[in-house]
């Protein structure tokens, strides 16, 4: 039997590309450089499968052909608001992601960036690197207590709730959450989180407010001036989930204005490119999209879009079917 032809747009973990190349006629972007548009198309008429990731742009444009050979895009990651849904669902293409497998590491991440900007981490080592340490004093770059504090989250999927088990049985901190369905008693109870209405109604409580919503158009600037002015002056927002969430402008300015404590963000919007403001900004951490960074997630992210191609080309659902 032929085996089906399957694009994989980015380089990936050896192990997941060698099972890749012994499972399928397997061809590689041995480069590693972002495709354009145009190069989308060529592989969506080329390939039965095409492998997307999260930084590649699959907009009308990219999907702008008039008949692909492409049934399914099994996408690397969990996010899919890269993918134009109404463009895939026109050519009759399934999309797939890759949940669960990076939920702990994002949340672990998501952890990380609350406890950097709470104590300062990010303006201490870069005291030090400067060579600027003058050495231990009562009054040197004091932060902020985390325990027992309460940390609001947006969106309780499954890295948000990995986020409230961190929180709630590791630093004992109150968790307030904010979700676009209602979430079942037996899971609040878990983290001994109260459910509220609005992400208005929870802004103002919080003293650590941690996103974990999708992105795209329907969430986009969900965090802008208005909210920030709702947020308590000492508070922090973090962001591990989509650059788009929030309003980088109403954020430098809230930045600077001490509108809120502090800010931590691992993605940004129009990422890589980073706006020099936030460059300039002392209360704020930030770091390289490095939620699901570690050797175990991505991985395991890899035989999860391997599953979901068996699946699928053996007639079955696959279990990540998104669109
Ligand atoms: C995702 O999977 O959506 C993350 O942003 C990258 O792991």
């Amino acid at each position: 039997m032929v085996k089906p032809s399957v694009f994989v747009t980015r380089r990936w973990p050896a192990a997941v590309e060698a099972q890749l190349a012994e499972t399928y006629n397997t061809v590689l972007n041995t480069g590693d450089k972002p495709m354009s548009p145009a190069e989308i198309r060529e592989a969506l008429k080329r390939y039965d499968a095409v492998l997307p990731t999260v930084t590649d742009s699959l907009s009308s444009e990219a999907l702008d052909v008039p008949a692909a050979q492409t049934k399914i895009l099994a996408n690397y990651g969990v996010g899919y608001s890269h993918i134009c849904e109404p463009s895939a669902r026109n050519l009759g293409m399934t999309v797939t992601n890759t949940p669960d497998v990076l939920s702990e590491c994002t949340a672990d991440l998501a952890m990380t960036l609350l406890l950097m900007a709470a104590r300062r981490a990010g303006e201490g080592e870069r005291e030090l690197r400067a060579g600027d340490w003058s050495g231990w004093r009562p009054t040197h770059l004091v932060g902020t207590k985390v325990s027992c504090k309460t940390l609001g989250i947006i969106g309780f999927g499954r890295i948000g709730q990995e986020m409230a088990r961190r929180a709630h049985h590791g630093f004992g901190m109150k968790i307030l959450v904010q979700n676009r369905s209602r979430i079942s008693p037996d899971v609040l109870h878990q983290y001994n989180a109260t459910q509220v209405e609005t992400v208005d109604d929870l802004l103002p409580h919080c003293d650590f407010v941690s996103l974990h919503c999708p992105g795209g158009a329907a969430n986009r600037h969900l965090i802008n001036s208005r909210r920030f002015d709702l947020m308590k002056p000492d508070a922090f927002l973090i962001n591990t989930a989509r650059g788009e969430i929030v309003d980088e402008h109403a954020l430098i300015q809230a930045l600077m204005f001490d509108v809120i404590g502090g800010a931590a963000l691992d993605v940004f919007d129009g990422e890589p490119r980073i706006s020099p403001d936030l460059m300039h900004s002392d209360n704020l951490v930030m770091l390289p999209h490095l939620g699901s960074a570690t050797r175990e997630s991505r991985e395991a992210m890899g035989f999860r879009v391997l599953d979901n191609l068996s699946d699928f080309f053996a007639g079955r659902a696959p279990r990540d079917q998104v669109i």
